[in-house]
């Protein structure tokens, strides 16, 4: 357990953090699929070297999954899920795939300890309630099972939470270790720049953490 209780933790954010430009339903933004790459392919290549440095494999779920989650070594058993039924059928690495809307929904389908990992692409920017899927990733990782977030420099605008649009990269690693910091309880937590100062293409950065 951590020693937050429910919406308190939300009073280390200004009160319009998690409002977005487009407050519709995400179902709605997300009805047609885009089968593209949100980011080059340096940095898929590079969420991929991590994802192997990490050794992230096993029962495995990508949370806010789309067509490709970026493994160079596919998991045994992937667990792929996002709001888009056409891409979500398209993923070839995994082996399962559930629609859900998070910011509606922030429980996840999943018995406590059913994953060795979770990781969650180019997307936590979008949830509204963090704190919540944190907490539900927690429960649903093994103890020991890595949480791992990459992020790069683009987002759908209108859909990333206001807190994210006003800050720079550095900021978001802020943003995203504070996710970190009051849910879990986690230990171990890096933030770490993956591609070099001065790279030319889109950047990568990660934070992963374990449950304890
Ligand atoms: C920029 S795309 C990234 C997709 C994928 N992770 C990748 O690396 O290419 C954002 C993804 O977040 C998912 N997403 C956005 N809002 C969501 C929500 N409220 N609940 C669940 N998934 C969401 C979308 O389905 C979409 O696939």
């Amino acid at each position: 357990m951590n020693s937050y209780n429910g919406n308190n933790r939300y009073s280390a954010f200004p009160v319009d953090f998690f409002n977005r430009a487009d407050d519709g339903l995400d179902a709605t933004f997300y009805s047609s699929p885009r089968f593209v790459t949100h980011i080059d392919e340096a940095a898929i290549r590079c969420i991929g070297e991590l994802y192997e440095e990490l050794e992230i494999r096993g029962t495995v779920l990508d949370l806010m999954s789309s067509w490709v989650s970026h493994f160079l070594t596919t998991p045994k058993e992937l667990v792929a899920l996002g709001m888009n039924q056409q891409e979500l059928q398209q993923n070839q690495a995994a082996a399962s795939w559930m629609q859900q809307d998070l910011n509606v929904n922030t429980l996840l389908p999943f018995a406590d300890s059913s994953f060795e990992a979770v990781v969650c692409c180019v997307s936590v920017d979008y949830l509204t309630k963090p704190l919540e899927v944190f907490d539900e990733v927690h429960r649903v990782l093994r103890p020991g099972g890595k949480f791992v977030n990459t992020f790069s420099n683009r987002c759908f605008p209108t859909k990333a939470i206001n807190g994210w649009s006003r800050t720079d990269d550095e900021g978001h690693a802020r943003i995203v270790a504070q996710y970190y910091n009051l849910t879990g309880p986690w230990e171990n937590l890096q933030v770490q720049r993956r591609t070099e100062f001065g790279h030319q293409g889109d950047p990568v950065y990660a934070l992963w953490a374990d449950a304890t």
